[in-house]
């Protein structure tokens, strides 16, 4: 029997109603003071519930762990507040939705994290984020030079993803998905160039992968393995200044000792601003290694998810920019119908604002005859 993305399908009793899940995407629209989610972001993410699965815009899980200014965390009351109407808004209309939790590591600066970036080394490749300017307003600053991390900090932040992770299920969140990719925190920890750490989270793979694997096994044992999943990016560049030649080596690793946590799913983003490319070989390693569910992200069309889902080599489909400007894409796909583009003045709003370039762009209408 074949299959297609618009199939039902389960994450363990979790049932959606597609396989077409919307990609994490920072939108920093969050209220002020506190990064507080409001009704404008419900909206937003109710407008998108064709998706078979929403992930959250990635979300702090303190305040060491920020590195954009206007994101939303999940480490205060009002936090969980503000997502509870965004889970409702997203449950209302018949869709699930797991929050990304977020801890940016290195990727940020003293006047955004409130004190200086925690990575595992003090080591850092020129990088910018988006914070607050010397001049006043805000936009693109280079990040700080990071302080290794302890133990005791090690230790701090499992316990703060634990918390974030409880917290989520109080907001009403189907599951959370640890951002392990894009040069964060986990991601310097699985690299050679960013963990010059001597002690048992640093040198071996085993040890650069200790941390990440901690901090699952922590959370699983928090909320349950079935409501947690995790995004690597083994091809992506984003946050190192050079590609790492053991990186595959050490998430194929990581994720063969994952199989036994039956987590809800892996989710690989690819593609997106420095990449490099996938083979099929890589696929094939992760099917013969991971029984799991497996996302996939980064430039997707319907042609070539279908194509994945036929091959074997991924279950769920995660979209980003197409569900910027389609708030209806499951249905576009589904229907044939055109995509639409972004506005033209779309790289403004991308990243903080108003509700123009955020819940105003329309459903499709079919062309008057
Ligand atoms: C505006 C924007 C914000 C994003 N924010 C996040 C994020 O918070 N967390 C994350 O893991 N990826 C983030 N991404 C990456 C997307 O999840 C996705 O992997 C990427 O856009 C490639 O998919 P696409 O080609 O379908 O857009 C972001 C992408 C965009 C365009």
């Amino acid at each position: 029997m074949s299959h297609t993305i618009f199939d039902n399908v389960s994450i363990g009793s979790l049932p959606l109603t597609s396989r077409i899940a919307m990609a994490p995407m920072t939108r920093s629209r969050t209220s002020q003071p506190g990064d507080v989610p409001n009704a404008m972001m419900a909206t937003y993410y109710q407008q998108r519930a064709n998706a078979g699965l929403i992930i959250s815009e990635g979300t702090p899980i303190s305040a060491v762990a920020r590195g954009y200014s206007m994101t939303p965390g999940i480490y205060t009351q009002a936090h969980i507040d503000g997502w509870k109407q965004v889970t409702r808004a997203v449950h209302d209309a018949g869709s699930k939705i797991f929050v990304q939790l977020w801890h940016v590591g290195r990727r940020s600066h003293a006047s955004i994290a409130g004190q200086q970036p925690l990575a595992p080394s003090a080591q850092k490749d020129a990088d910018k984020v988006f914070g607050p300017l010397p001049e006043g307003g805000f936009g693109m600053i280079e990040t700080d030079m990071p302080r290794a991390m302890t133990q005791q900090d090690i230790d701090d932040t499992i316990r703060d993803f634990v918390q974030a992770s409880r917290n989520a299920m109080e907001a009403g969140f189907d599951g959370v998905e640890i951002h392990a990719a894009h040069g964060y925190l986990f991601d310097t920890f699985l690299h050679k160039s960013s963990n010059l750490r001597t002690d048992q989270y640093g040198g071996s793979q085993q040890n650069r992968m200790r941390f990440l694997m901690e901090t699952l096994s922590a959370v699983c044992d928090a909320i349950g393995s079935e409501k947690v999943a995790v995004r690597l990016s083994p091809h992506v560049i984003e946050g190192f200044a050079n590609p790492d030649d053991e990186i595959v080596a050490v998430t194929l690793k990581a994720i063969e000792q994952m199989a036994p946590m039956r987590l809800a799913y892996i989710h690989f983003s690819e593609n997106i601003s420095r990449f490099v490319d996938v083979p099929d070989s890589f696929r094939q390693q992760v099917r013969a290694v991971y029984p799991g569910l497996i996302m996939v992200a980064g430039k997707l069309t319907l042609a070539n998810a279908e194509s994945m889902l036929a091959k074997g080599y991924a279950d769920l489909f995660a979209f980003g920019t197409p569900y910027v400007s389609n708030p209806d894409l499951a249905l576009r796909l589904r229907n044939n119908w055109p995509l639409a583009d972004f506005d033209a003045d779309a790289r403004l709003t991308l990243y903080g604002g108003d509700a123009h370039g955020y819940i105003d762009y329309p459903v499709y209408a079919a062309p008057a005859h």
